[in-house]
């Protein structure tokens, strides 16, 4: 069994899940026929499974997910705006990417996790890692359309929103998070 603090941090993660796959499945559609469509539809399809494979775990728990209204990555947009490119859609990516993959390794640690939870954390983790490395190559391969610096700039935008979000707006998440993986609010929010 698992509290109701961990039933809401994998219901959150599973509702973080659904909206990548969302937001990917939106950006494949619009892209055509573009060099990056392997991977745009690959990794919306992962973020599809991650979001399967969270229910799956919740119900091999004995629950079933809770219904959240805003998911972590919605928060970006009234932080900075929505992406005006595939360029800025990339740097958010690899942003929050970065976020989930950390938040995932801290919670890989908590004690006594359900044998489900650390198999389901391993299993994602893994899609999570080269879903951060393509995403790295392909704004490196925009440097030559927008300039390494103006790409660097993009992330470093996104990072700083992303740090915004977690520390201004999402108080509540933070705790529950922290109370989940039994780290302090200081260990989670670097
Ligand atoms: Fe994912
Ligand atoms: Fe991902």
């Amino acid at each position: 069994m698992i509290d109701n603090d961990s039933l809401w941090t994998l219901s959150y993660y599973r509702l973080s899940e659904i909206t990548g796959s969302l937001f990917f499945g939106r950006v494949v559609k619009t892209v055509g026929d573009h060099p990056l469509q392997g991977e745009l539809t690959k990794h919306f399809a992962d973020e599809a499974q991650h979001a399967w494979l969270w229910t799956d775990c919740l119900k091999s728990l004995g629950k079933k997910p809770l219904k959240l209204d805003r998911a972590y990555q919605d928060q970006y947009a009234s932080v900075i705006g929505a992406p005006g490119n595939l360029m800025e859609v990339l740097a958010a990516t690899l942003v929050f990417e970065q976020r989930v993959i950390g938040q995932y390794a801290r919670h890989l640690k908590a004690p006594d996790l359900a044998p489900q939870v650390s198999a389901t954390l391993r299993t994602i983790m893994d899609d999570e890692r080269w879903h951060l490395a393509w995403v790295r190559d392909a704004l490196k391969g925009m440097w030559a359309d927008y300039g390494e610096a103006t790409v660097a700039a993009a992330v470093a935008r996104y990072r700083d929103a992303d740090r915004t979000v977690f520390s201004d707006t999402v108080s509540d998440v933070t705790q529950r998070l922290a109370r989940t993986v039994g780290l302090n609010l200081k260990g989670v929010s670097s």
